[in-house]
C-alpha cells in the first residue's frame, strides 16, 4: 500500500486551476493525492497566495534569475524531486519544461490547455480560436511531451463559442470546465485509473 500521490502544481498566474484541485481533494477523502509543492516562474502568480492560504509550501524559480534556461529548469526539477514528487500538474504554467523534467517524471506530468487540441497550441489559445471563427472550442488535458501543448490526450471537453464572445467571456466559460476537467483527470492519475492507450503511470516513487 502507498500513500497518496505527491503533487507538484506549477503556476504562473492567477491559480484558479490550482484552487480547484485543492477544492477537488478537499472534498474527496479518495482522491489519492495531495499537493505537496506549488511551484512558479513569477513571484507576483496570485497562485501562490492561494497555496500559502492552504498551507501548500511554494517557491519561486524566476528565469531571469538564473544564468541560462537549463539552470533554471535543473533548479526547479531538483526543488520537485526534493520534494520528492510522483506527479507533475501544469495549471497555468506558462513556461517550456524540457527533457530536463520530463526525463525524471515520464508520462507524470499533466497539462490543462484551453482549446480542443491539436487545434489552437500555444500561449494564445483562446484568442487564437475566437480569430479564426470556429463555432466550438474547449478544453484539453494531456500528459506532457518534449513538444509543445502536445502528448497523449487524457479528456476533452468542448465549449461552444456564442456570437457576442470576447476573449474574456470565452476564457472565462473554458475556464469553469477548466476547474471540472483538471481535477477530474488528476484523480484518475492519482488512483492509477488510466484512460486506453495512455501510458502507464507509477505513484510508487521509482524513478
Ligand atoms: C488557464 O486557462 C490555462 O488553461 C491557461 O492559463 C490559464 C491559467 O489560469 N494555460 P489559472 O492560473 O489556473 O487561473
Amino acid at each position: 500500500m502507498h500513500g497518496p500521490a505527491r503533487l507538484a502544481v506549477l503556476i504562473s498566474g492567477a491559480g484558479s486551476n490550482l484552487a480547484a484541485l485543492l477544492a477537488a481533494i478537499d472534498a474527496d477523502p479518495e482522491f489519492g493525492g495531495e499537493v505537496v509543492i506549488v511551484a512558479s516562474d513569477r513571484s507576483d502568480a496570485g497562485g501562490l497566495d492561494i497555496a500559502r492560504a492552504a498551507g501548500v509550501p511554494t517557491v519561486v524559480h524566476q528565469v531571469g534569475s538564473y544564468p541560462d534556461r537549463g539552470r533554471w529548469e535543473r533548479a526547479l526539477a531538483a526543488d520537485l524531486r526534493h520534494h520528492d514528487v510522483d506527479l507533475v500538474v501544469l495549471a497555468g504554467f506558462m513556461r517550456i519544461l524540457t527533457d530536463v523534467t520530463l526525463s525524471h517524471w515520464p508520462g507524470r506530468i499533466v497539462n490543462v490547455h484551453p482549446s480542443l487540441l491539436p487545434s489552437f497550441r500555444g500561449a494564445h489559445a483562446v484568442r487564437d480560436a475566437l480569430a479564426h471563427g470556429v463555432k466550438l472550442t474547449g478544453v484539453t488535458v494531456h500528459l506532457v511531451d518534449e513538444q509543445v501543448d502536445h502528448g497523449p490526450i487524457l479528456a476533452q471537453r468542448g465549449v461552444e463559442v456564442l456570437p457576442d464572445d470576447t476573449e474574456a467571456s470565452l476564457h472565462a466559460r473554458i475556464q469553469q470546465v477548466e476547474h471540472e476537467l483538471l481535477p477530474a483527470c488528476v484523480a484518475m492519475l492519482c488512483q492509477g485509473r488510466l484512460p486506453e492507450g495512455a501510458p502507464g503511470m507509477s505513484t510508487s516513487g521509482e524513478r
